[in-house]
Parts: structure tokens; C-alpha cells; sequence
């Protein structure tokens, strides 16, 4: 999983994703909706754009799974809207 390193956001980047990987994200579906993340930014050329990358808990299990993007929190998060999510936010840089 190199794409979910701890380390600060590299320079270049312009978006930076972070998937929630505590224990109730991660066995309610994070594990799977992750590699739907690597998938969408492998399939639109966003690898150099965007750092994504995992974190522990963010204290939302109730609404979770927990995805952010920059400064925006999306709740219940899964496999089947996970691309329409990022769809939406990154429609502007995709196209
Ligand atoms: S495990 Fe994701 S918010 Fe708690």
C-alpha cells in the first residue's frame, strides 16, 4: 500500500485524499472502497495531482465510513458511490 503512507503531502500535489482506515471504516467497507480510490486516480492520470493516503480514526464511526477530500468530509461512504463522489469533486480537473 504505498499510495497510504504517512508521510506530508508531497510539493506538487494539488488534492489530497485521505480514507479513514480505523477499525470500524476499515471493516465496514474502506478496505474495499480504497482500491476503488486507486483505481479512479489510476484511471484518470491523477496520481502526480493527488495524495492519498490512510488515517486512523477520526472520531465518526457512527456516520461512517469516512472519507475527506482536502477540507470536505463525506460520510457512508462506500464501493458503489465512492466514484460519484469523486466524480463530482474532481469533474473540474478530469475532464
Ligand atoms: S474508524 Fe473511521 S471514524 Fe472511527
Amino acid at each position: 500500500m504505498d499510495t497510504l503512507n504517512p508521510k506530508p503531502a508531497p510539493m506538487n500535489t494539488e488534492h489530497e485524499i485521505t480514507i479513514c482506515l480505523g477499525s470500524s471504516c476499515f471493516s465496514r467497507g474502506n478496505k474495499i472502497t480504497l482500491e476503488a480510490i486507486k483505481a479512479y486516480i489510476r484511471e484518470h492520470s491523477l496520481e502526480g495531482r493527488v495524495f492519498f493516503h490512510g488515517d486512523m480514526c477520526n472520531d465518526l464511526c457512527d456516520q461512517g465510513p469516512i472519507l475527506k477530500i482536502d477540507d470536505q468530509v463525506f460520510r457512508n461512504v462506500n464501493s458503489d458511490n465512492v466514484y460519484e463522489i469523486l466524480n463530482q469533486f474532481f469533474e473540474t480537473i478530469v475532464r
